[in-house]
């Protein structure tokens, strides 16, 4: 899988049965009943795909659904509601944003700018600033342990080992917050855009549900130090991370499975 759809067919069905023969630890045959969550600008032909991948790891059924409605649900959200509910799920390749009212997806809008581009604009900066050549793994761990969209109360510094590029050599340096926040400030203002842009466009009777209830995050990159507080200031609105932005979405698509009226309702193929 890659960007949330299916890049390699044959390993994308292997770790499907290896997941379902996981979950029912044992050896029987099993037909399960799947929930997947997509992407919302997924395309037909990529849906086809992923249904048909479930199919071959033997599902029964097979229900789509978008991944921003299951992280609202696995957030706890109230989206049956009439009440307007937005929700911004940085994951590792998109951003997925979405307002939700009455079980239904009132806007949404996936943006290619998520963790794995993070990563990536840390290993360009330290390229460009010290000539040092660090891997995708090394840029994840600087964004994780002192990257940040906003200012700390305490400055932070972090040892970083990789290679020169001019002579060649392994290299040790140090860099502090500030200068990852720069690094991370083109991504961190794309994020910002779509959220604006969200606001937007959202209807303006769920607007004002919006500004009382907030925004929530889900997905990896909402735990990004001070991603909360710079929404917050930019936007004037409350915003709260999700109990386990990790898990958000596979915990509402278990959700899903539990609970059939709903996934009829929301599912989308
Ligand atoms: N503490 C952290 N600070 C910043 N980013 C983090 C942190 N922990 C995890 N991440 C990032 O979150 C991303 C993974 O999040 P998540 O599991 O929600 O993505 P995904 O659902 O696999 O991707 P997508 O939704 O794009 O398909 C990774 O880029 C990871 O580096
Ligand atoms: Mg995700």
């Amino acid at each position: 899988m890659k960007d949330g759809v299916i890049a390699d067919f044959k390993v994308t069905e292997k770790m499907l049965n290896y997941f379902i023969q996981k979950a029912h630890n044992r050896k029987m045959l099993v037909h399960p009943r799947i929930v997947i969550g997509v992407p919302s600008e997924i395309t037909q032909v990529e849906k086809r795909a992923v249904m048909d991948s479930a199919y071959r790891a033997k599902a029964s059924e097979v229900h789509l659904v978008e991944q921003a409605m299951v992280a609202a649900i696995g957030a706890g959200l109230p989206i049956t509601e009439p009440s307007g509910n937005m929700v911004v799920d940085i994951g590792g390749g998109t951003t997925d944003i979405a307002v939700i009212s009455l079980s239904g997806i009132v806007y949404s809008r996936s943006v290619r700018m998520a963790g794995n581009q993070m990563d990536e604009a840390i290993m360009n900066y330290l390229k460009r600033k010290y000539n040092l050549l660090i891997g995708e793994r090394t840029g994840e761990q600087i964004k994780m342990e002192i990257g940040s969209a906003h200012q700390l109360d305490k400055p932070m510094t972090m040892e970083i080992k990789g290679r020169n590029l001019i002579e060649g050599v392994p290299k040790t340096i140090t860099v502090d917050d500030g200068e990852i926040r720069e690094a991370l400030s083109e991504c961190v203002s794309t994020i910002m855009n779509a959220i604006r842009v969200a606001l937007e466009r959202t209807p303006p009777e769920l607007s004002a549900d919006i500004s009382d209830r907030g925004i929530v995050l889900t997905g990896g990159g909402a735990l990004l130090k001070n991603l909360d507080k710079r929404i917050r200031e930019e936007t004037g609105l409350p915003v709260s991370i999700a109990d386990d932005p990790l898990c958000s979405v596979v915990l509402g698509t278990g959700k899903m499975l539990s609970d059939f009226k709903l996934l009829r309702k929301i599912s989308i193929e």
